[in-house]
């Protein structure tokens, strides 16, 4: 099997374990331990209840990211990103595509990723493996990734843990600020510095702000472990020990709040319901992306999609109509709104 091949073929390896393994969704988010309070009187109109925003010039019905999953040479894989792109652009959302690895590597990929026809009006992200930078990837690489959608962003993905537990994996993350930093003055769309599942910590807030970026995704614990995904198909059990490793979404988001006035971040990993995202808003989230839960769905139509979205978003505005705010700017960043968080979130901040 040639290494293009092997790229495709991990991509449906990570699904199937996905789906055949329910331990791999932690259940571990500590949104359950927030309580937003309560307003009885909201003196608003629940038909006038607005959660519209702008992202990249673009504006998204409500703060949703279908965050990245998947692409590949595989039929499967491209339908899967289709009915999530068809369903983006019906829902007015945004979307970010797994890994370009894969088409960048092997041409017959690159369809799957072809998505632009699907989604004209919509912010699409481009991805590739920051540790990429370090295997010889560098501007023509993540042009290829941004022309292929034609991105409104880039996100690169950090994944250490993930590189380490993978019996193919690249470990090198020596420099990376550095090249990321030169990427970004190269590029004319901005990039985003996205973990997997693990949080982003204050310290890689910094540096990812010393090297020019303005955009993060925390994807923190709590959610998909990838640690448990590689597990199976590493041969010791070093992906189970550290299955649970890493910051929850909501530690990440506290760690990032220092920095609310230089950057933009969003918040995922673990985010499961409408009232997780509005959480995940009031402390900083400024889109909640969600990955697993839309997996299932995008294997079915673009119509399953749609659903779930729509169901999404109910239940986003129900809990936004609760706490009394008329529109995303009443949530973002309103600490008042909360109304008990575990001890620790003093400790994060
Ligand atoms: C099937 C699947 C494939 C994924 N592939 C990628 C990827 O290629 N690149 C990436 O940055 N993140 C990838 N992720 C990680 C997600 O974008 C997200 O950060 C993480 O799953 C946490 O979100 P969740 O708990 O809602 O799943 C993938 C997630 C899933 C479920």
């Amino acid at each position: 099997m040639t290494k293009n091949h092997s790229i495709t073929q991990r991509k449906q390896d990570h699904i199937d374990f996905l789906l055949s393994d329910p331990l791999i969704e932690r259940n571990q988010r500590d949104f359950d331990l927030i309580q937003l309070t309560h307003r009885a009187l909201p003196e608003l109109d629940f038909a006038s209840v607005n959660s519209k925003l702008s992202l990249f010039s673009k504006t998204l019905d409500f703060p949703l990211l279908i965050s990245s999953m998947t692409g590949g040479a595989a039929e499967n894989l491209g339908q899967i990103n289709r009915h999530l792109a068809e369903a983006a652009e019906h829902c007015q959302v945004a979307l970010a595509v797994g890994s370009q690895r894969a088409m960048i590597e092997d041409t017959s990929a690159r369809r799957s990723f072809d998505l632009r026809q699907y989604a004209p009006s919509i912010p699409l992200l481009a991805n590739i493996g920051a540790v990429q930078l370090n295997t010889g990837y560098g501007f023509e690489q993540a042009r290829i990734a941004i022309d292929c959608l034609q991105a409104d962003a880039l996100i690169l993905h950090l994944n250490p843990l993930q590189e380490l537990i993978q019996p193919e994996g690249d470990r090198n993350f020596a420099g990376l600020a550095d090249k990321i930093h030169q990427l970004s003055q190269k590029l004319d769309i901005p990039i985003i510095l996205k973990e997997v599942g693990c949080g982003l910590s204050s310290a890689d807030i910094e540096l990812g702000l010393s090297a020019g970026i303005r955009y993060f995704d925390l994807a923190g614990r709590g959610g998909t472990s990838w640690s448990r995904i590689e597990a199976h198909r590493a041969e010791s059990d070093l992906g189970l020990v550290f299955q649970d490793w890493g910051l929850t979404t909501c530690q990440a988001l506290n760690a990032a709040r220092p920095y609310q006035d230089q950057a933009r971040f969003f918040a995922s990993g673990g985010i499961r319901n409408g009232i997780d995202m509005v959480k995940s808003v009031i402390m900083g989230g400024y889109v909640c992306g969600i990955a697993a839960p839309l997996l299932r769905p995008a294997m079915l139509s673009s119509s399953a999609v749609i659903d779930k979205i729509q169901h999404l978003k109910q239940e986003f505005q129900l809990a936004q109509f609760l706490v009394g705010a008329a529109n995303i700017e009443s949530l973002f960043l309103n600490d008042a709104l909360i109304l008990r968080a575990p001890s620790g979130r003093q400790v994060y901040s």
